[in-house]
């Protein structure tokens, strides 16, 4: 079955690229649609009610552009919202957790860290899975601030290195094997975080996940695009410049309201 239009992607903002990324790598032939919605980034301080609300709007706008699946590329409108997405919307979704479960079963010191918003670490599915892993310490650290250095274009700064270190030195402390980056603006900050963690402890996050369950989905439900390099589309409400930066290779970014 052929399918050529476009899979949607929404984040908070310019941290689900990362995501993006990796499905664009294992389905280059698929046209994608990318909503960076910066202007109400960031989601993980908001209440469910509004990252509800921001989520059925992104996907409205997607729906709208005639997207056939849509990934939520964003953990706390995942956490908080995909149930939600999934009654109101007839359309498959993707969406991304922290990979605790990889990361608790090698884990051989029993210690594990994640990093992730305020949003997903109170939300109800994020409680559930913990449930799963009891015999695991997990070490939970809300990343304040730092999705806001990202959206500032402020990967690198003084203030991004001396926020991490101070949330990942009792990480290292309670010897930690593996840090979950539950966040999808993370993998940019990875750079930096190796500089940090010593060696040994490994690094996690969900991108490549996320992009075999969209073509698990795409074989089996919506069908794919034609054997040919697929068209890339981000769309952001901010200015484009941060966009542009962080994807680095030069894509077709337009800026609008939404
Ligand atoms: N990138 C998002 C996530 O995966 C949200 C960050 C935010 O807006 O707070 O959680």
């Amino acid at each position: 079955m052929e399918n050529s239009r476009a899979i949607g992607i929404f984040d908070s903002g310019v941290g689900g690229t990362s995501i993006w990324r990796a499905i664009h790598n294992l389905l280059p032939t698929e046209n994608t649609i990318y909503l960076a919605d910066s202007k109400n980034a960031p989601y993980g301080q908001k209440s469910k009610e509004e990252i509800i609300a921001l989520s059925i709007k992104n996907t409205e706008l997607l729906l709208d552009m005639d997207c056939k699946l849509i990934v939520v590329a964003c953990n706390t409108a995942t956490t908080n919202a995909i149930q939600e997405l999934r009654d109101k919307f007839k359309i498959p979704f993707v969406g991304i957790e922290p990979a605790l479960k990889p990361a608790a079963l090698s884990s051989k010191s029993q210690v594990i860290g994640i990093l992730a918003t305020q949003g997903t670490l109170n939300s109800t599915l994020f409680s559930k899975a913990m449930e799963n892993y009891k015999s695991t310490k997990i070490i939970e650290q809300v990343g304040h601030g730092l999705v806001n250095l990202i959206e500032n274009g402020q990967i690198s700064s003084l203030e991004m290195s001396q926020l991490l270190e101070s949330y990942l030195a009792p990480m290292i402390q309670a010897n930690i094997d593996f840090l979950v980056l539950g966040c999808s603006h993370y993998p940019y900050l990875i750079p930096q975080i190796k500089k940090i963690l010593p060696a040994h402890i490994q690094i996690i996050d969900s991108g490549e996940a996320v992009a075999r369950q969209t073509q698990r989905l795409i074989d089996e439900v919506t069908g794919r695009s034609a054997e040919q390099l697929g068209k890339a589309i981000f769309y952001t409400n901010t200015d484009p410049k941060v966009l542009s930066d962080i994807l680095v290779d030069q894509y077709y970014i337009q800026e609008r309201d939404f």
